[in-house]
Formats: structure tokens, C-alpha cells, sequence
């Protein structure tokens, strides 16, 4: 059994606090071993809530006294919480209690990090800090006293005092328990300065770790530029007279975005051109903007319980992928959002840990920070927009934001906006929170001549397949947007979005001249799994005319695909043709470079492993190993001299500079090198690692070398150089292990847990050589079971350290049943060994038992 009997928590259970609170005061005497937290809450009855005792949550708390209007009283206390009997009316409650920040490895609540103080609150770790009510309904305005002799003493909202060790800071607006943070520690900060439309003179730091001053240029302005964005997009200007950011190296997740005082996982907010790559660098401009989004959409607008973390989630994740097309390209943006869904949410929407948009139970709502309800949440307000278009979504979002300032709100309330702008009814589109499962379209086409021009038809049928408790599926409404081309290539009918909400529905398109070829789905308007037969001459035809750009990218993808389950299945591949359409996309300079990049890489493994099993095969992710080698040999030999001007084409002049423009021209060159390396012996590469200046091309060229086996040198190099950069040194033991090959990749991952630096308590060190086997599919999936079992043997030790982490990780397993027997033997052998370990936590027994069923 686990330690606490797992309870189910149900939506539909959902009822008010009983009481709502006015003020929250806390004073903090910080020490590593025995930190004091003083409260004093008032409280007032909630009217007409449901009748109950008095409870607040808290775990891991020593009780030291409570008062209740002065006088003292014993409350009852048990593993989760007290309960203690309350006046009729309003009350001061207030609490001293002892807590242990330096033993604290789960890094949720108050933890230390390196000598730091720092919090981690949502979602529920503010109860490990004070009893409280530790749900999001529960708003209320902070003061904070902070007591320690750090030099840096950092709370929400604004500063109101400081004094020989301490410092105090008051957060007028009302937040629920899960935004509030506090850090102290030896810390240098980055300063800055914004003006908001109206005036306000807003000061911005990052805080960091003295030695990291040179990592913060990019975040600040990167900040900079959300904050106008957020102006001039959705009217939503910063309420705070300062902004705080705080580099933190052992933390769970990317970021936080605590009222005020948001709190980053340095590998999530640090750059430099030396030490970060391109894609470093994308990612921080996107996570910076997606917390400081979340100051409106999260913050000033909360949730009203956790079954609903979509509504600030997938709102902010859409904002944050408006933003970043925005400053860089936005179809290049929508192709790297659809990889990452496709990678990472139909993986989980079609295996055992499927669940809705909007979760209906849950054990620990820490298993549910997932792709579907970020990049799913996201996409389905995306399919929203589409639907009532640009104008009539942005006026609903202003009424959001005009009738729920200040409010802990549902997905109704959030739907209402949208109803009540537009006079829509949304009840079936609201489905798309409720139904789990990725919808597959079946699309059939008829074309019949006209003496007045003909007619094609599009018959669109669609279903969503079973998922854990839900064997049925309603029909959605897809909005499906479509174009047409002409034979020759050009658009007869644009873009038109068509609404899809039957079973089964049929559009017309007439006055046609001749049969017109459909480029369907465009900007991937829908999250959802088209199966449509089309010839390889199609694919290629739509490659080379198709004014989608996404479509356009979707084209080669699939004839990528087809080449490559054609040559697993020992048949005929349309080899040739795809290599003159890459070839032609690859030499299109009218083309984006970042585009071409993203044509020239072919589908990753998982991602076909994914598409054989959705056609009804067992894939080998052995045999998906060599065909991908061999095709992107055959690319190389056949595309040399191209790849090889490309390379010297794309280099890129004068300093490094991490924009869209010279990142797209670093992207091309990286796509061309990787295939040079197949056929020059890694000498470029070579040559490009001596003489990198930027870690971009420093890495890209350790990738190279690693793959085809000849990094050894190069390696021992990398170390020497960054052996004091912790997040450079992730990336030197992550990239190892995640290239090593398939049946060298256990052997040299387990090597690295006996590294001296692989200190497996920090979270990201663990993901880098855990998480980086588990990213190398025919290394995880080698038929020895090694992997398997040296995941599984990590997991149950990093269980009772850091339980959130542990659980996440768990995921590596969740596409088992694609598998053949043996595979799918040993691992539920491992899922069973990994379910039994004694005082198994919450987090990780859930996922196993959900895996498992
Ligand atoms: N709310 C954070 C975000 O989306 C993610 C997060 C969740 C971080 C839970 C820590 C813990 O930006
Ligand atoms: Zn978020």
C-alpha cells in the first residue's frame, strides 16, 4: 500500500470553502533546519457555502501554537491537514510552525537550493509552508516578513520595508495560495526598466547567482518584449510597480509564474551565445513571455479548482505560440508546435494515460501537467478563434478579462464570453474539453463534370477511438480549413474553413474547370489524425505548389513517411521522388531558411513508431532505426553537392545573434551538416567544433561526430571547456545518451550515473541521462531490456527524494502496448517491480497503476 491511502478527487464533487479570508500576513524567520512560519489569516464565513468544519490543509508541518482572536486553542491534526471549532462570524486565526527547507528534496514548498531559499507552491505545495485553505478558489491579498540575514529577500507584489535582516512585501491584488513565493539568498540581479501604456514605471530584475550577471541580457529584453506584446495584442498591461525573475538550478519544472516573483528553472531563463543554443534561446523568449502572460491569464483570472488548469494553461500557451510567431515566423512556429503535439500529446491521447482537456478525477494533480492540457488546451482555443474569428475573439476576450478580473473561473465561464460575443451556441464544441482521445478524419472525394464547371466533393467522416474510462465518442466540431489548387498549380478556391461538427458530412465546391487537387486541414486547423489516400505524385505535387506553408511542409512529411513504412514493410519506396522534392525544397532559396531546415529533417523515431501502430502494425524501433539511417544516407549521397553548398551558404557572418533570421540560417546549415557528416567522415564537423564560437554550431558539430560514433575526442574537449557550467554540462550528458547507439545507449548511460558529476538529485541532471535514454527510442527499446530495467531501477530511487519527477518520468513507458510480446513482457515486468516498491508515493503509484490498466 502506499504511505496515504490515494484518494480519487472528483469534478463533480466540487463545493466551495467555507470561509473566504481577507488578509494573510506571514512572517518567515529563515534557518535551513528549522524554519519558523507565523500566520494570521482573517477569516470570514463564506455566505450560503455548505455547512462543515473548519479545515485547512498542511503536511509536513510541526505545530508549535494557534490562537484564534488572541486565545489560544488545540486544533486537531492529522497527516493532511487540522480542523478545529471556529466562531459563528469573522476571526483572526494565527499559527507558528516549524519547517525543514534543507531536507525538503521534493522541491515543492519551502526548499533550498544550493544555499538558497526558495518555493515551489503550485500546485499544492503551499500547505507544506502553513495551514491554509491550499485551493485556488481562495483569494486573498499577502503581506510578507521575511527574517534572515541573506542579503536578498524577495516576496510578491511590492516592496514595503526593509531593516537589518529583514525585508517586507505587501501584494495588494488577491491570489490564491499556489502564486505565492519567496526567495532569499547571495543573489546579484540584472536591472531594467519598463513604462506601461498608461504610465506605470515598472522596475525588472532577474536575480541570479553571482558568476551568471553575463546570462541575462536575452531574458530582460526577451521580458521587455512580452510586456509590450501583451499591450498591444490583448490590451493587458503589468498592475505591480516591480517585476522579479529568480534563476533557480533544482527545480522541477520550466518556470512559475508566482504573482510578481516568478521563479525559473535557470535552464529556462539564462543565455549566453556560448553557452546556449538557438533553440535555448527560442525557448526562453517563449517561456519568459508564457509566465508573464500568465499575469492575466492565470493571476488576475485564476482557476476555480485544479479540473480546470486548462483554462489558464492552454489560454497561455496559445498566447505564448502567438507571441513567439510574432517576433520569429509564425509558419515555422506552427510547424514545431505540431511536432511537439504530435511527439509528445497524441502520444499520450493515444495510450493508456489519455485523459480530457479537462480532467473529470484525479489522484495527484501533479500527474496532470501535461501535453493535453497545455498544448491540447491550446490547440482547441485555437480551433475557437478559427471558428468566431479574429475580431469576435478578441472582444470575447475582453469581456473575459472585463467580468472576471479578480475571480476563480471555469471552462463554462470561459465559453460564456464566447457565447455571449458572438450568440453562438459552443455546447458541442465543448466536447473538445470533456472528450479525450485524437479524432482521425476519413477523408473520401468525388469529382463529377459540369458543362458549367464541375463539382468536388469532400466527405468527411470522423471518430475518436476509446480511451480509459470513455468507450464512446461523441462527433466534434472540426473546423477544417481547405483549399483547392488546379492542376497547374494554382489556388482556384483559398483558404475556407469548413465545419465539420456530423458523423459523417459532405462539402461541395462548384463551378469548377477541372478536378482541383485539395490541400486539406491547412495550418493544421484541427488537432486531429487525417487519413486520406494520396499518391506519392500528389505529395509531391501539393510540396511544390501548395501556398500553405504548413501544408506545404506536411506534404513532404508525408511522403517522408511513406518512403519510410515502405521500406520497413520490404516493399517499393517512392524513394526517388521524395529526394528530387527535398531537393527542390532544400534549393528553393525564395524559401525560409528555418522552413527548409524543418523539410530536411526527417520524421523522428517515436513519431514513426506512432504512425506504423496507428496503421495497424507492431513497430520495431530497431528496423525504424536503420531505415532512417539509410534514408538519410541516400539523401546524403544522393544531395551532396546541394548539402555541401548549402553548408558554406549558410554560414553566418559577423557576431552571434540568436534572432529568427540568423537562427533559420544556423538551422539550415546544422540540417545540412548532419547529412555531410554521413559521407565526409565527420571532417566538417570536426572542423566546425574547433572553431565554434557560439554553443549553436559548438554542439551541432558534437551531435554530428556522436553520430556516427566519432566524438570521443571531441567529448573530453566539451568537458574540459564547460566542467563549471552545469547547464552546459546537461547538455554534455544528455546528448551521449540520447545519440548513443540503440545497443550501446543502457551501457553508456549507466556509465554516466557513476560519473562524478552526475549529481542525480537536480532535476535536470536526472533528465539529461534518464530522460535522454528514454528520448533515444531504439537505445530505451533494445531488445536486451537493459534500458528498461535502468530506468526502472533510477525511478524507484529517485521515488522517495523527489516524487513529481519521478512520476513525469514514468511516461517513458506510457506507449508500451505499441510493442511486441517480448518487449511488452519485460516492461510491465519493470512497471510491476517499480508498482511494488514499499511506501511507493502518490505521484508515481498513480501513473503506474494508470499505465498498467
Ligand atoms: N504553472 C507553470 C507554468 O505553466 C508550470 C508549473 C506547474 C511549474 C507546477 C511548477 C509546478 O508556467
Ligand atoms: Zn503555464
Amino acid at each position: 500500500m502506499p504511505q496515504d491511502a490515494a484518494q480519487t478527487i472528483y469534478l463533480a464533487d466540487y463545493a466551495p470553502f467555507t470561509h473566504t479570508v481577507e488578509q494573510v500576513h506571514l512572517t518567515f524567520r529563515l534557518a535551513p533546519g528549522a524554519t519558523r512560519v507565523l500566520s494570521r489569516i482573517s477569516f470570514a464565513p463564506t455566505p450560503n457555502a455548505p455547512a462543515g468544519p473548519f479545515f485547512l490543509h498542511g503536511e509536513q508541518l510541526n505545530l508549535i501554537s494557534a490562537r484564534i482572536d488572541g486565545a489560544p486553542v488545540t486544533p486537531e491534526v492529522t497527516a493532511t491537514g487540522l480542523t478545529c471549532p471556529v466562531p459563528d462570524g469573522p476571526f483572526t486565526w494565527e499559527a507558528e510552525v516549524e519547517i525543514s527547507p534543507e531536507t525538503n528534496t521534493a522541491l515543492e514548498g519551502l526548499y533550498m537550493s544550493r544555499s538558497m531559499y526558495c518555493t515551489q507552491c503550485e500546485a499544492e505545495g503551499f500547505r507544506k509552508i502553513t495551514f491554509y485553505p491550499d485551493r485556488p478558489d481562495v483569494m486573498a491579498p499577502f503581506t510578507v516578513r521575511i527574517e534572515s540575514d541573506l542579503p536578498v529577500l524577495l516576496s510578491n507584489g511590492n516592496p514595503t520595508g526593509n531593516g537589518d535582516g529583514w525585508a517586507e512585501w505587501t501584494d495588494p491584488w488577491p491570489k490564491p495560495a499556489y502564486l505565492f513565493a519567496l526567495v532569499a539568498g547571495e543573489l546579484v540581479n540584472h536591472a531594467d526598466r519598463f513604462t506601461t501604456a498608461s504610465g506605470r514605471d515598472v522596475e525588472l530584475n532577474i536575480w541570479v547567482r553571482p558568476g551568471d550577471e553575463h546570462k541575462c541580457a536575452f531574458g530582460m529584453d526577451a521580458l521587455k518584449r512580452s510586456m509590450q506584446w501583451d499591450e498591444e495584442v490583448y490590451g493587458r498591461e503589468y498592475d505591480l510597480d516591480v517585476f522579479n525573475i529568480v534563476a533557480v538550478d533544482d527545480f522541477n519544472m520550466g518556470a512559475m509564474e508566482n504573482k510578481g516573483l516568478n521563479i525559473f528553472n535557470s535552464s529556462a531563463v539564462l543565455a549566453s551565445p556560448e553557452t546556449s543554443t538557438d533553440a535555448n534561446f527560442e525557448r526562453i523568449e517563449g517561456i519568459i513571455a508564457h509566465e508573464y502572460f500568465h499575469n492575466w491569464t492565470g493571476n488576475r483570472i485564476t482557476c476555480r479548482d485544479w479540473f480546470q488548469l486548462c483554462l489558464k494553461e492552454g489560454l497561455t500557451v496559445f498566447r505564448d505560440q502567438q507571441f513567439t510567431g510574432d517576433m520569429r515566423s509564425h509558419a515555422v512556429k506552427r510547424i514545431e508546435d505540431v511536432l511537439m503535439l504530435r511527439g509528445r500529446q497524441f502520444r499520450e491521447d493515444n495510450g493508456p494515460l489519455a485523459h480530457p482537456v479537462r480532467p473529470e478525477s484525479f489522484v495527484e494533480i501533479n500527474n496532470f501537467y501535461t501535453a493535453t492540457v497545455y498544448e491540447k488546451g491550446a490547440e482547441v482555443i485555437g480551433m475557437l478563434k478559427r471558428l468566431v474569428g479574429d475580431d469576435a475573439y478578441y472582444q470575447a476576450l475582453d469581456l473575459y478579462f472585463d467580468r472576471h478580473d479578480g475571480q476563480a473561473c471555469t471552462i463554462e465561464d470561459w465559453l460564456k464570453v464566447f457565447e455571449d460575443t458572438t450568440g453562438r451556441d459552443l455546447s458541442q464544441f465543448k466536447r473538445w474539453y470533456a472528450q479525450a482521445g485524437t479524432p482521425r478524419v476519413r477523408v473520401d472525394e468525388a469529382w463529377s463534370p459540369g458543362p458549367k464547371g464541375g463539382t468536388y466533393t469532400l466527405h468527411l467522416r470522423q471518430t475518436t477511438p476509446p480511451t480509459p474510462g470513455q468507450p464512446d465518442k461523441e462527433p466534434l466540431v472540426i473546423p477544417v480549413a481547405v483549399g483547392l489548387l488546379s492542376p497547374n498549380g494554382d489556388e482556384v478556391v483559398p483558404t475556407q474553413v469548413l465545419e465539420f461538427t456530423e458523423v459523417s458530412q459532405a462539402f461541395k465546391f462548384e463551378g469548377l474547370a477541372s478536378r482541383p487537387v485539395p490541400s486539406i486541414l491547412r495550418g493544421f486547423s484541427a488537432p486531429v489524425i487525417l487519413e486520406r489516400q494520396s499518391s506519392a505524385d500528389e505529395r509531391a505535387f501539393l510540396l511544390a505548389h501548395d501556398t500553405d506553408p504548413f501544408n506545404k511542409w506536411e506534404a513532404g512529411r508525408g511522403l517522408a513517411k511513406d518512403v519510410l513504412s515502405r521500406t520497413i514493410a520490404g516493399k517499393p519506396a517512392p524513394t526517388a521522388s521524395f529526394v528530387d522534392a527535398l531537393h527542390a525544397m532544400a534549393a528553393d532559396t525564395r524559401l525560409d531558411p528555418a522552413f527548409r531546415a524543418l523539410a530536411l529533417r526527417l520524421p523522428a523515431q517515436d513519431d514513426m513508431a506512432q504512425t506504423l501502430f496507428d496503421s495497424g502494425l507492431t513497430p520495431d524501433p530497431l528496423q525504424i532505426y536503420s531505415a532512417l539511417r539509410h534514408l538519410r544516407e541516400t539523401i546524403a549521397a544522393q544531395m551532396g553537392g546541394l548539402l555541401a553548398d548549402l553548408y558554406d551558404e549558410m554560414a553566418v557572418p559577423g557576431p552571434y545573434r540568436p534572432d529568427a533570421e540568423d537562427s533559420g540560417r544556423r538551422s539550415l546549415r546544422q540540417a545540412a551538416l548532419s547529412y555531410l557528416t554521413l559521407i565526409d567522415g565527420g571532417a566538417r564537423a570536426r572542423t566546425q567544433f574547433a572553431g565554434a564560437d557560439n554553443m549553436t554550431e559548438q554542439l551541432g558539430a558534437l551531435s554530428c561526430l556522436l553520430d556516427i560514433g566519432a566524438a570521443d575526442t571531441a567529448l573530453a574537449d566539451f568537458r574540459t571547456q564547460w566542467q563549471n557550467d552545469r547547464l552546459v554540462m546537461d547538455k554534455w550528458f544528455g546528448l551521449q545518451v540520447s545519440l548513443a547507439p540503440p545497443d550501446t545507449a543502457a551501457v553508456r548511460a549507466n556509465a554516466l550515473t557513476e560519473d562524478r558529476d552526475f549529481d542525480w538529485k537536480n532535476p535536470n541532471r536526472f533528465r539529461a541521462v534518464i530522460g535522454g535514454l528514454a528520448m533515444n527510442p531504439a537505445g530505451f527499446h533494445d531488445p536486451s531490456g537493459a534500458s528498461y530495467a535502468l530506468v526502472t531501477d533510477w525511478l524507484i530511487r529517485l521515488d522517495p527524494v523527489n516524487p513529481q519527477t519521478t512520476a513525469r518520468m514514468s511516461t517513458a513507458f506510457e506507449t508500451w502496448k505499441r510493442y511486441d510480446a517480448d518487449r511488452q513482457g519485460m516492461i510491465r515486468e519493470n512497471l510491476e517491480r517499480l508498482a511494488a516498491t514499499p511506501g511507493l508515493s502518490r505521484d508515481t503509484t498513480e501513473m503506474v497503476s494508470r499505465i498498467l490498466a
